[in-house]
Order: structure tokens, then sequence, then C-alpha cells
């Protein structure tokens, strides 16, 4: 008879929109909503009764001292996902926190410390990683199917048509580029496998002064060069492009890939398809906490991976600031 393991305990801090992709995933495959936390305690308990969570607390300081509780899913406001996964990993929480993990590279140097010192996992919920879409892509842009490579090209926008969104705020690390240019970046940083060089951008920015479309072009070692778009004045679109010297590849959902998803390879002489299989959205990040909590491994998205990130983003902000080319310590 083998022993069934204990389900791994979470709690989420807010009661966010995103909340609703991610209150099934922390219940399912062996994983259990325990409680959570909202600035308001009416607000939580509404939430966790319609949600059939156990517990409701009126701050996330009591939530992150329930001695129950594994690990916590942090989707709050941007500037406030360090201070939290800190106190989380302090409290000896596993962290799965929302994008950006941080806005500056201090941040996620805060995060690695904390992690360390608590022995705990902290990890960014980039849950488009988890699909192996995005291994597959990066296998085929440097297996020879489209020759060498040469650049990524990838977008993410949508219309903000919510004034008191936060993502409008400087205070709260408004703008979109952390918002969802994030995406594309991480995305060409994770099929192009180097860390970038140097940076150029140009933005439109807010009266606010947040971007409200960003245009950036990333250099990577080997001549190898990507161009990210992401804005909150454009309708939706997601799409990234591989090119090569040979051929290209067009994936057309990159960040919310289907279970069963597919690339377009298009060379000259032919055009066809390569099926991914995978999880479903969500539950593959929740399910590498667990695993990382328990085996002792690391996280798929690292610490380090995702410093690589905000260090990426850091300079196209500076570089749209300025108009200069930033290089990347
Ligand atoms: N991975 C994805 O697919 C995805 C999709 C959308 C968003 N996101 C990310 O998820 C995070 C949350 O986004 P969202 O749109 O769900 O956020 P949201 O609906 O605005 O919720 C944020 C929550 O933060 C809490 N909060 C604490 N202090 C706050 C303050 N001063 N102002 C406003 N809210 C405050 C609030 O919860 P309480 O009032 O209950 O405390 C609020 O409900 C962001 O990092 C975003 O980038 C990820």
């Amino acid at each position: 008879m083998t022993d069934t393991p204990a389900p791994f305990r979470w709690g989420i801090l807010g009661v966010a929109r995103i909340n609703r992709a991610l209150v099934g995933p922390l219940a399912s495959n062996g994983h259990q909503l325990l409680a959570i936390a909202s600035r308001s305690l009416a607000r939580a308990r509404t939430y966790a009764d319609a949600q059939g969570i156990p517990r409701a607390y009126g701050s996330y300081e009591e939530l992150l001292a329930d001695p129950d509780i594994d690990a916590v899913y942090i989707p709050l406001p941007h500037s406030m996902h360090v201070e939290w996964a800190e106190k989380a990993a302090e409290a000896k929480k596993h962290v799965l926190v929302e994008k950006p993990i941080s806005l500056d590279g201090a941040g996620v140097r805060t995060l690695q410390s904390a992690a360390r010192t608590h022995d705990v996992v902290i990890t960014e919920a980039f849950m488009y990683r988890h699909h192996p879409l995005v291994a597959k892509v990066r296998e085929l842009a440097h297996d020879g199917t489209i020759g060498r490579l040469q650049g990524v090209r990838g977008t993410f926008s949508f219309v903000l048509d919510r004034p008191a969104d936060t993502r409008l705020d400087p205070e709260f690390g408004g703008g979109s580029l952390w918002d969802v240019g994030c995406y594309p970046v991480s995305f060409a940083r994770t099929v192009v496998g180097q860390r970038p060089v140097a940076v150029q951008a140009a933005a439109n920015w807010s009266p606010g002064t947040i971007d409200l479309s960003f245009f950036g072009q990333i250099q990577f070692p080997d001549d190898i060069v990507a161009h990210v778009h992401s804005s909150f004045e454009s309708p939706f679109k997601t799409e990234m492009e591989v090119i090569g010297s040979e051929g290209r590849l067009l994936i057309k959902r990159p960040f919310k890939p289907e279970t069963v998803e597919t690339i377009e390879v298009m060379t000259p002489t032919e055009t066809y398809l390569v099926t991914v299989e995978g999880p479903a959205l969500y539950q593959g990040e929740v399910d590498d906490v667990r695993e990382s909590a328990r085996s002792g491994r690391a996280p798929l998205v690292t610490l380090d991976d995702s410093l690589d990130n905000v260090d990426t983003l850091t300079a196209l902000l500076k570089g749209a600031r300025t108009g200069n080319t930033v290089e990347l310590p």
C-alpha cells in the first residue's frame, strides 16, 4: 500500500481578478486552497464562501502567520511583489509571485537572499514557461530547421480601459512593458538562451509617465536580435515569430497556449504545423512550486532567470527614457 502524500496547502494574498485562473489549479492535483487574505475581512469572507475556501483573513500578515499554510500565491500590484514575497519567505512559506517579480534587479537579489536564508522556493509566475511549447520552439530555433537563428519578434497588446487600474499608476509599477511586455522579452530570452548585451527602445508615454506603448530592440551575442512590442492602447494581440536564415516559426498563442498547441514552420519549400501537448495553463506553475519544495530541486523559472528578465526590462525602460543604447552588465 502506498501512502498518499498530504495535500500541499496554499494561501492567496489579495482578492485579485487573476485569482479566477488560479483557484482551480490551487485546489486540484494534490493541492488544497486553504485560505485567502484581503485588506478587507468582509471581501475575503465573501470570496472564500463563494469559492469554498475554508479560511479567510482580514490582513496579509494574518494569513502568513497561519502555520498550516505551505505556500502563498501573490497577485498584488507590481510594486508590492518584492515586499510580500520577502515577508512570506520570512514566514517560511514557499512563494509563487506574479510577474513582474520586481521592478529592479535589487529586488530580485533581495528575494534570492530571502530564499536562501529561509530555505524556501520563490518563483515568478510565468505560466507559459510550464507548457512544453516554448521548449519546442527553442529546439526548432537551434536544430537547423530554420537555418541559423537570426532574430525573434513578438508582441502583447490590449486596450486597458479601466482608469483606476494600478497598471496606469507609476507608483505601482505601471506601464505596458512591465505588465505585458515582460512576456515577449521573457519568451525571446528563453528561445535565444543567452543574456542580452544591449538594448534600444522608444515608447509612447502617458501624462503620468508610464509607457502606454513600448517598442524595444534587444541585442544578443552572435548577432541575434529581438524586437518586442507591448501596448495598453491597441487591440488584443499576442504573437511570437522566430526568424532564421532558412525559415521562420510562427506562434500565435505563445503566452496562453492551449493544452494542444501548434507551431507553424515556414521554409522556402513547405509550411507545416508542429503540435505540442502540455498541461492545463496555470497547473504547471502550481505543481512546480510543490515539486521544488518537496524535492529541493530548483523551480523551472529560477530567480537567476528572473534577474536577467528584470535587468533587460529596466535597461529597455532606460533606453526609451534616454534615447540611448543601454548595455547590460
Ligand atoms: N499570469 C497571468 O495570466 C496574469 C493575468 C493578469 C494579471 N496578472 C498579474 O497578477 C497581478 C494582479 O493583477 P490583477 O489584474 O488580478 O490585479 P487586481 O485585480 O488589481 O488585484 C490586485 C489586488 O491587490 C490587492 N491590493 C493590495 N493593495 C492594493 C492597492 N493599494 N491598490 C490596489 N490593490 C491592492 C487587492 O486585493 P485586496 O483588496 O483583496 O487586498 C487587489 O484585489 C499583477 O502582477 C498582474 O501583472 C497575471
